[in-house]
């Protein structure tokens, strides 16, 4: 019987549990459950005789890859798999896949949520300031940016975005694309970033491009702390008391967000966008039956490795 692992430190949802248990079922795999462990040894003696394993941002790293010589592919039930080491993964015949927009919508409301939490004082009682009829810049034009934009659009917003490899898909529904990083964050009363955790993102919102932005702007997080040269977002923070920080991913300088940007930033406790049972059903099936397919079918549509 073949051994799936579920390794997932923020658990899914209980009924995105029971339908992605009950794909295994049907398929005749057994699965094992590791949810909100608190030691690495945990997941390594979880993972040392699984097949395939379902995880979220949990690090599947070297160790972990030669903790399970049984492994065949790991699913990144999520869109970002900078978590796992895909080229070692690779080296050791692991193949590695995600869900790609399975959890977009969620993180999409998230990223709304957060933007009208920032225009709204962080509902501190001081008055705000409101969606319709600002300019929405999205940083990046993926499945998340893609969600941003309906909803904001329905909010009565102007959609602006700045992306390099979806150019046209962006511009067959009409948005305008700006032709630069700093242009967009110049035109923009709120920013909102969806790009991954690589390549030319990481670090990209530096303080040249946050020196463009408008007074009052607002710039909402729920990608990853990759992308932001935190030390310039400090620095560019310090200088202009009008500017708020609202994210997902707590920054690794926190105490300083804290203690210098009273009432201008806000962090999720733990990573929020995707934590809804409807994202974690879609994700966490589709994971499933990708798994199912690659041992059933060598089907290996999604692999990134
Ligand atoms: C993703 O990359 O899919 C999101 O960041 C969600 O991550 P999570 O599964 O850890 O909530």
């Amino acid at each position: 019987m073949r051994k799936v692992l579920i390794a997932t430190d923020k658990p899914f949802a209980a009924e995105a549990l029971a339908k992605i248990t009950k794909v295994f079922k049907k398929a005749g795999y057994e699965v094992a459950l590791l949810e909100k462990y608190t030691a690495k040894s945990q997941l390594l003696e979880a993972c040392a005789d699984a097949e395939a394993m379902i995880v979220r941002s949990d690090i599947v790293d070297r160790e972990v890859l030669d903790n399970a010589p049984k492994l065949k592919i790991v699913i990144r039930a999520g869109a970002g798999y900078d978590n796992i080491d895909c080229a070692y993964a690779k080296e050791k015949d692991v193949v590695v896949m995600n869900t790609p927009g399975q959890n977009a919508n969620a993180v999409a409301e998230l990223a709304i949520g957060l933007a009208i939490y920032g225009m709204r004082e962080m509902y501190s009682g001081k008055a705000g300031r409101e969606l319709r009829g600002r300019t929405l810049g999205l940083h990046g034009f993926g499945y998340v940016a893609r969600n941003v934009f309906r909803i904001a659009r329905a909010l009565g917003m102007k959609v602006i975005v700045y992306t390099r490899h979806s150019r046209e898909a962006a511009a067959a529904i009409g948005l305008k694309v700006t032709h630069s990083l700093e242009d967009l964050y110049g035109k923009s009363d709120v920013v909102s970033i969806h790009v991954p955790a690589k390549g030319e993102h990481i670090r990209s919102v530096s303080y040249k491009v946050l020196s463009e932005l408008k007074k009052g702007a607002i710039l909402v997080n729920t990608a990853r702390k990759e992308v932001i040269n935190e030390d310039d977002l400090v620095r560019f923070m310090r200088e202009r008391d009008d500017v708020k920080y609202l994210t997902d991913i707590e920054p690794d300088q926190k105490q300083v967000f804290t203690d210098e940007f009273k009432g201008r930033y806000y962090a999720t406790p733990k990573k929020m966008g995707a934590q809804t049972a409807e994202a974690n059903t879609n994700a966490g099936v589709a994971a499933a039956e990708q798994i199912v397919a690659f041992f059933e079918s060598n089907d290996s549509s999604f692999q990134v490795n």
